[in-house]
């Protein structure tokens, strides 16, 4: 599988590691890269090798936004939040998604079908506020389109689902 080569950085660093406390976090992308997520198999496998603590891997996975302690939802989501949308409205928009979906930014919903992240910049300002949705690009985002749009979502999701 093409997985094998991520599996082997992964078990590669571990094996590597030599006590220094900046490998941390090296390996933890590589956990991530290969899991697509941290489980918590890896946390104790981490924690085994380095002789770090578990609950002091787990404060520095929850520390850095970039790592997830959940996989990635079906759809994700990525809400701008440049300053072309935030000019329209677009903390609104987010917040919105949040209240929907019932998760914060950084979040999986439980059912694993949403994924929401924040972004700088998605680079079509002239249609904000803006969100992706995996590669689709939804603009012109109200209040009223941003919800049809999730239950529009949710309804693929589980329409296809059979
Ligand atoms: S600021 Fe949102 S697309 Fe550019």
């Amino acid at each position: 599988m093409s997985t094998s080569g991520h599996k082997e950085d992964f078990n590669y660093r571990l094996w590597r590691y030599d006590g220094a406390p900046g490998e941390l976090i090296p390996l933890l992308q590589s956990a991530q890269d290969h899991f697509g997520f941290i489980p918590r198999k890896a946390i104790s496998y981490i924690s085994s090798v380095t002789g770090i603590p578990e609950s002091e891997v787990y404060g520095v996975i929850t520390f850095y936004s970039q790592f997830r302690l959940k996989p990635m939802g079906k759809y994700v989501i990525r809400a701008c939040a440049g300053t072309a949308c935030h000019v329209s409205n677009s903390d609104k928009i987010i917040e919105i998604i949040e209240d929907e979906l019932g998760i914060e930014v950084g979040d999986t919903t439980d059912d694993g079908l949403f994924t929401l992240n924040t972004v700088a910049c998605i680079g079509c300002c002239s249609l904000a506020p803006v969100v992706m949705i995996n590669e689709n690009t939804h603009g012109n985002l109200t209040t009223t389109s941003i919800r049809k749009l999730l239950k529009d979502y949710r309804g693929k999701a589980v329409g296809g689902r059979r």
